[in-house]
């Protein structure tokens, strides 16, 4: 069975509270749960991992090389400016899909330069909840390489 690592960066464990006129009232434990529905459907293995700290993330996608078959990353404000992350997402030998709960492109111009998007598989942006469950997708769909 393929394993699915989903990352979260910093202030996505604040989700459902935080600027829900941007990011909706889901919480992150209930993005997550509609993540378990959703592998089960898919016939994969999913496992979870939220930090506010950017070596913690790059850490975390380090051990994917062992654990997981595909990656689903909503780096936070890291996606904009974090080398350490998109270096760590280069190391890796399976690939990772970039989400965003929020259109990053019509929002501040700072949000659309995402220094991650040129080492992931592709990216998700701007439609909420189903960004991370298209993105879980699209993993599991490129770690069968149907995609
Ligand atoms: C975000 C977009 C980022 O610009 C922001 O810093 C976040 C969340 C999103 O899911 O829309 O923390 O990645």
């Amino acid at each position: 069975m393929e394993r699915v690592l989903v990352v979260n960066g910093p202030n996505l464990n604040l989700l459902g509270r935080r600027e829900p006129e941007v990011y909706g009232a889901s919480t992150l434990e209930e993005i997550e749960a509609a993540l378990t529905s959703r592998a089960e459907e898919l016939g994969v293995a999913v496992s979870f991992f939220q930090s506010n700290h950017e070596g913690a993330i790059v850490d975390a996608l380090q051990g994917a090389a062992g654990d997981a078959e595909a990656v689903v990353l909503n780096a936070g404000a890291l996606t904009h400016y974090s080398l350490a992350v998109r270096d760590a997402i280069a190391s890796l030998p399976v690939p990772v899909v970039e989400v965003h709960m929020s259109n990053v492109f019509a929002r501040e111009s700072f949000r659309s330069v995402s220094v991650i998007s040129p080492v992931c598989a592709g990216t998700i942006s701007g439609l909420g909840v189903d960004s991370y469950l298209l993105g879980l997708s699209a993993a599991v769909r490129l770690s069968r390489g149907s995609l």
